[in-house]
């Protein structure tokens, strides 16, 4: 197996993780269409088109990119795999894209959304090529990520006229035509019925083996075993969401400019900065909202619900070989149910098959979709003739519906159907069991969407007419106005300079408890403490890649420093916290992202595939691999706490930062999220399950976009891949998100931190702001349980500070908070290293 050029300059032990990354690529890139042409035959001679195939993406934009010291690009990786590309083709298109590129280049990188323009070549051009080779294979690019939702426009959702054209011209003077799809996320698919290509392969975004695991695939060294994590509509106006994707307003102010506005990292408050004199009209105050009337039809839980057909369903994907499967000794328990899936490969190529089990659950009182996936598993590599049974054990809570008038997850009375797949339209019922009503957990009703300024409409299979999602009109009526924090200045006081008589490790060493310790600490030391230390001297401003953190404020005030000096350089990180030497507390430092350590920062060696790809492998054993890789590289990179997984819910495909994310299923994201966690957390190193909860989009993230919506709905999809990370992963920290949740931004939710995260699912670590998360609302976040604001700004500890003093914000809740960060901060490396040192 040949690895691109470059890979010989890494280690051993980076070696592996890019093989592993590699693996990971190639078992969630998924087959779309087949009509026999794919594999290739050995030595094919490919004519490669689309500016993709230069330009091939590794990864995502934003705080989930990534930078490697080489990527593979499609016209090296099909020559490892053994074809012949054409030459005279690849230089008409290398030529094209590095003066393209050179344009592209002038945006800062987390602004770049398009690829290049797709090359218009000449008719002759593709027949001379179409003459010199055996196949075309055409790549088509979408660039995504943190900050912007994608387009419903050509060149984004749709394809543009040069990629018709392109498509057209391949298609008349071909044999054999293959697409590969290298997307942030998914797009209009309605092409294929016109052109009718030969195979198309959804690559996603694979990291910077990625290419050659493509290449592998179309060669046949490996059999596809990727199966869709989302299903893809045939077109936007089936998507429930797409009535209610954006965000609304209550009513609109006109806003002059002016010097007030307190710059911050995104924006100003509630509001991107408007330049001063400027005159804008803005929706008023913290009122964005969006409402998710399709409810828990979200996905396949609405095609197969509602009967609308798709170009693609969920869990669907082609292989090379052909299965048989079958569900036996189904057995009803008390706790749940068990039973056993035999899969055989009946075809002729060894291949792997993913088992999805979906339910059709009992529908009294309360209705549930048609299919929801409740199991899977992915067999081994099953030689031709090979069989594997698999062993499940469901129990009833993991597929309960969470009903609010009794504020309790309930089994309902009836019969249920279980079906075994294929994927969630193509499944055959293996059981049916009856249940009768049992209250499996009571709880309280936490986030009802109760302040909601009109009733909110959520879809039905009982009145789909009726309860249709329709986008909310837009009125005039004025809302209130949201107060913003003002720049409220206090006098640091001087750092006592007495040793205190117990030191973290005393904690660590069973000597004191953690409430006595941080007794000790002022006021003044547990708000720095809280408040991440960016913006001291040697600030992480500084250490980032500048062009990356364009937006970032200028040289910051150097009064954190009174503190102490950040004890380690962690290039590439996204922030760190105050280290107070007079009580052994060191600094932790924190970075991105989900697909490799140090994000975008030109710093960072490794591009490992993404979130989405990973979970369409549908391995948990893999992503636990995964997550043991990325946190060993986070180790040796004195990175405590990895700002991952990220796996907010597949909502709607123009969400920018989908390819952060896993799924449009819950079962899904929490198992591949909860086997990352326990593969990372192996090494000394802390992961963050990010963002809590229901960021399901970009647009106005700035402004505060309510996502509105029911409990229910909440709980079985929004929170639900959470919980299972939680239990069945425990991290050791967990970040909020930028949107308000009916009604209440999340960095502030007590009922959302205390009462479901902690008192219902036994989170015991940290809980941190998203970056500037907590905008205005330092005090409410602390009084919420969240625990660090990040990444932190003097202003801010002066804004504590005064709120102490005046009485606002009590200090047992900054002990708390405090107590529950350096729980993780003295099992950290950073303390191992920082003990060594004194030592
Ligand atoms: C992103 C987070 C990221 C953080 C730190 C934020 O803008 O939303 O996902 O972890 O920045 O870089």
């Amino acid at each position: 197996m040949k690895f691109g050029k470059g890979y010989e300059n890494y280690t051993k032990e980076e070696q592996t993780r890019i093989a592993l990354g590699r693996q990971v690529a190639s078992e969630g890139m998924v087959l779309l269409e087949n009509n026999g042409a794919l594999p290739l035959k050995p030595g094919a001679k490919v004519a490669l088109f689309g500016v993709g195939q230069i330009g091939f993406l590794h990864g995502g934009s934003g705080s989930g990119s990534t930078f490697a010291d080489y990527v593979v690009k499609l016209p090296e990786a099909m020559e490892n795999a053994g074809a012949a590309v054409d030459q005279p083709l690849l230089s008409l298109y290398a030529d094209y894209c590095a003066a393209e590129q050179k344009k592209v280049e002038k945006e800062p990188p987390h602004m770049r959304r398009g690829t290049i323009p797709e090359l218009v070549l000449p008719e002759a051009a593709v027949k001379a090529a179409a003459d010199r080779n055996d196949a075309a294979i055409v790549s088509f690019a979408r660039l995504a990520g943190e900050g912007r939702d994608r387009k419903l426009e050509q060149g984004d959702y749709y394809l543009s006229e040069e990629e018709h054209a392109l498509l057209r011209a391949v298609r008349a003077h071909f044999k054999t035509v293959i697409v590969l799809l290298n997307i942030c996320g998914t797009i209009d698919m309605n092409w294929v019925d016109t052109y009718r290509p030969d195979g198309v392969l959804m690559v996603w975004i694979p990291g910077q083996e990625g290419a050659d695991a493509a290449a592998d695939i179309l060669m046949g060294h490996v059999n596809p075993s990727g199966r869709l994590t989302d299903t893809i509509a045939k077109n936007w106006k089936d998507i429930p969401s797409s009535e209610n994707f954006g965000a609304w307003a209550d009513g609109f102010e006109s806003y002059t400019g002016d010097e007030n506005q307190i710059p911050y990292w995104g924006g100003v408050g509630n509001h991107e900065m408007v330049p001063v004199g400027e005159t804008v009209v803005r929706p008023i105050g913290n009122r964005r909202y969006t409402e998710y009337q399709e409810g828990l039809y979200v996905g396949y839980r609405y095609f197969t619900s509602f009967g609308v057909d798709t170009a693609y369903p969920f869990g669907y994907g082609l292989s090379y070989t052909t299965f048989a499967r079958t569900a036996s000794d189904f057995r009803q328990t008390e706790r749940g149910i068990d039973f056993k899936v035999t899969v055989t490969n009946t075809g002729a190529v060894p291949g792997k098959e993913v088992v999805q089990i979906y339910l059709h659950g009992a529908e009294e009182p309360l209705e549930r979709p048609d299919r929801e996936l409740i199991a899977f598993a992915k067999t081994r590599e099953l030689a031709p003739g090979e069989r594997q049974t698999i062993d499940f054990s469901v129990d009833y809570r993991s597929f309960a519906v969470y009903n609010e008038d009794r504020a309790a997850w309930m089994l309902q009375a009836g019969s249920n159907a279980l079906y075994l797949g294929g994927d969630s339209l193509h499944n055959v019922e293996f059981a049916c069991f009856e249940t009768s009503e049992i209250l499996l957990e009571q709880v309280t009703n936490r986030v009802t969407p109760a302040h909601h300024t009109r009733p909110l409409n959520v879809l039905s299979k009982r009145d789909p007419e009726g309860t249709k999602p329709v986008a909310p009109p837009i009125p005039a009526n004025s809302g209130e106005k949201h107060g913003r924090m003002k720049d409220d200045k206090y006098e640091w006081p001087e750092v006592p300079s007495t040793e205190g008589k117990w030191k973290l490790r005393d904690v660590r060493d069973g000597k004191v408890s953690m409430a006595e310790f941080v007794s000790q600490l002022t006021d003044f030391e547990l708000i720095v403490l809280l408040i991440g230390a960016n913006l001291s001297k040697i600030s992480a401003v500084e250490t980032m890649d500048r062009e990356m953190m364009a937006d970032m404020p200028p040289e910051p005030p150097e009064r954190m420093t009174q503190l102490g000096e950040l004890s380690e350089y962690v290039p590439g990180m996204s922030g760190y916290t105050a280290a107070i030497e007079r009580f052994g507390i060191p600094t932790i430092t924190m970075s991105d992202g989900p697909a490799g350590i140090g994000g975008g920062a030109k710093t960072s060696k490794l591009a490992f595939p993404t979130a989405t790809i990973t979970a369409c492998t549908f391995n948990t054993e893999l992503a636990e691999q995964l997550g043991e890789a990325l946190g060993a590289e986070a180790e040796e990179r004195k990175v405590d706490v990895w700002l991952a997984p990220a796996f907010n819910i597949h909502r709607n495909p123009l969400a920018g930062r989908n390819y952060e994310y896993y799924s449009e299923d819950p079962l899904v994201s929490g198992k591949i999220a909860a086997a990352v966690v326990r593969g990372a957390q192996k090494h000394p190193v802390s992961t963050c399950l990010k963002h809590f909860a229901a960021n399901n989009q970009e647009t106005s993230r700035w402004d505060k976009d309510d996502s509105v919506m029911t409990e229910r709905t909440l709980r079985e999809i929004y929170l639900k891949g959470f919980e299972i990370a939680v239990k069945e992963g425990d991290p050791h920290s967990l970040m909020t998100s930028y949107n308000p949740l009916n009604g209440k931004q999340t960095a502030t939710h007590r009922e959302l931190l205390q009462n479901i995260l902690r008192d219902e699912w036994g989170f015991d670590g940290f809980v941190v702001t998203d970056w500037e998360g907590d905008t205005g609302l330092a005090v409410e976040c602390i009084q919420a349980g969240n625990d660090l604001l990040m990444p932190g700004f003097p202003g801010m500890v002066d804004w504590l500070c005064k709120r102490v003093q005046d009485g606002t914000l009590e200090r047992s809740d900054l002990e708390i908070c405090a107590g529950r960060l350096l729980k993780v901060v003295m099992h950290s490396a950073a303390m191992e290293r920082y003990l060594s040192k004194e030592a």
